[in-house]
């Protein structure tokens, strides 16, 4: 099938080499010039696991294509999909959608055959039917459906996520559109549940998943605060009730707080909406006010690691979590800007966030290429994005570097036991 993609980010870009790995001919659309260039030139614009080399293989078979030209993509496909970005206005923080509307109305002249515009970016109720009336009053012949299919995949495993999801939802209730649908995801037939749905329930099950992974994050986080006032140990107790099927082993890693180009947006937008229908999710807004709270509570306790007021900090990890180079919404960088003002010297490395988190923070820190330089003379290190690398820390190495050896693992990637043995001051999330 011929696919246009409009919109080349983490959703878009994973997404269209997926769907060029599977033999669908992929166009993917972007504004931005230079980002088109580089991807035409072989030059991913983004990091992401396993990512690279499926990238390169299919530009190399003419299968996934780059421009900036809508007509050229839009004007042959089968199938359109909307990955563009759904920011959280920050006035209203409810998901800024200009870049959906301008998409669709962008493409409406190129409709030229019927085809099916799916919308993957994350986006409120209604909002399918608002496309589907800005391409009609754009292009009153156009012959298409408007469907909803949104995109479960996460950064970091957004390529094995494509190839194996959970479930594949589509949101409408047109008999041709769910045979393209049907179609394209034919691979998948076997093995993965494909639930048609209203469009207005495939935009509530976007929000309404991300939105419960998000709070049995936040109820992870304040059982383990309960577990170091308790003596339990939050990692027991994480996986004695996440053996309980109806509960799961997942999503279940106490940490800083979450963070993301999703879960803080669309835990926003979600709890706006529902203010806007009348019904209030008061878990939600409860989890969004816990999660501000907690990246304020995880940056004292780097401060109470310090032992003088003016000490250098060493900051392991920057990315909003490990495998992506995203610092979008990441507790890291909101736990950094915490620590500014009040630490003498910060130094910060990661393997593969640096450059993204420069354009942020400027010449506010130091950028180390490993480990053990951002933590030379340090007072205390703090481990705040879960990359595999920290697992594997040396421990010896690692206090012949610092002025005081001081852990603060608010990921626990360490063992408490080890590091304690080996003279650090160790403190983690959930156990004292
Ligand atoms: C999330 C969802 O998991 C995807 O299903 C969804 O498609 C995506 O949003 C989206 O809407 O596009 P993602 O933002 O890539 O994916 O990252 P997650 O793996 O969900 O992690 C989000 C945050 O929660 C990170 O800061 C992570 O460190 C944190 N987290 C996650 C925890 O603190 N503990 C956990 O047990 C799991």
């Amino acid at each position: 099938m011929k696919i246009a993609i409009i919109g080349v980010g983490y959703v878009g870009l994973p997404s269209g080499v997926g769907f060029a790995e599977l033999g669908h001919e992929v166009v993917c659309v972007d504004k931005i010039e230079a980002k088109i260039q580089a991807l035409n030139e072989g030059k991913l614009t983004l990091y992401e696991n396993g990512l690279e080399e499926l990238f390169q293989k299919n530009i190399k078979t003419g299968r996934l294509l780059f421009t900036t030209d809508t007509k050229m993509a839009v004007q042959d496909a089968d199938v359109v999909l909307l990955a563009v970005g759904t920011p959280q206005d920050p006035k209203t923080n409810e998901a800024d959608l200009r870049y959906i509307y301008q998409a669709a109305k962008e493409l409406a002249p190129f409709v030229t055959k019927y085809c099916v515009i799916a919308n993957k970016s994350t986006v409120p109720v209604g909002t399918a039917e608002a496309v589907e009336s800005i391409i009609k009053e754009h292009n009153p012949m156009a012959d298409f459906d408007v469907v909803s299919l949104p995109e479960f995949l996460r950064e970091g495993f957004a390529i094995s996520d494509f190839f194996n999801p959970d479930r594949i939802v589509v949101g409408t209730e047109a008999p041709r559109a769910r045979e393209v649908l049907e179609q394209l995801y034919a691979p998948f037939k076997d093995k993965t549940e494909m639930l048609f749905v209203k469009r207005r329930s495939s935009e509530v099950i976007k929000y309404a998943s991300n939105s419960f992974l998000a709070m049995k994050i936040h109820y992870i986080n304040e059982m383990a605060n309960f577990c170091e006032n308790a003596g339990a140990d939050i990692n027991e107790v994480a996986k004695g009730i996440g053996l309980d099927s109806r509960i799961g082993k997942k999503f279940l890693n106490a940490g800083p707080g979450f963070g993301g180009g999703c879960f803080p947006k669309d835990t926003n937008a979600m709890a706006k909406m529902a203010e806007k229908f009348g019904a209030r999710l008061s878990l939600i807004e409860t989890t969004i006010a816990k999660n501000y709270q907690r990246k304020a509570d995880m940056a004292q306790r780097v401060l109470n690691a310090l032992s003088s007021p003016k000490g250098k900090i060493a900051i392991l990890g920057l990315a909003f979590k490990g495998g992506t180079d995203d610092v979008r919404e990441s507790p890291s960088m909101e736990i950094l800007y915490q620590l500014l003002p009040v630490a003498a010297e910060i130094s910060v490395y990661d393997p593969k966030a640096l450059e993204n988190a420069k354009q942020e923070l400027g010449e506010k820190v130091s950028y180390a290429q490993d480990i053990y330089e951002a933590c030379q003379d340090a007072e205390v290190v703090a481990i705040l994005t879960e990359w595999e690398i920290f697992r594997n820390i040396d421990l010896e190495r690692l206090k012949s570097v610092m002025k005081t050896p001081n852990i603060v693992d608010l990921r626990n990637m360490l063992n408490a036991q080890a590091a304690k043995a080996a003279g650090f001051s160790y403190s983690c999330i959930g156990l004292k």
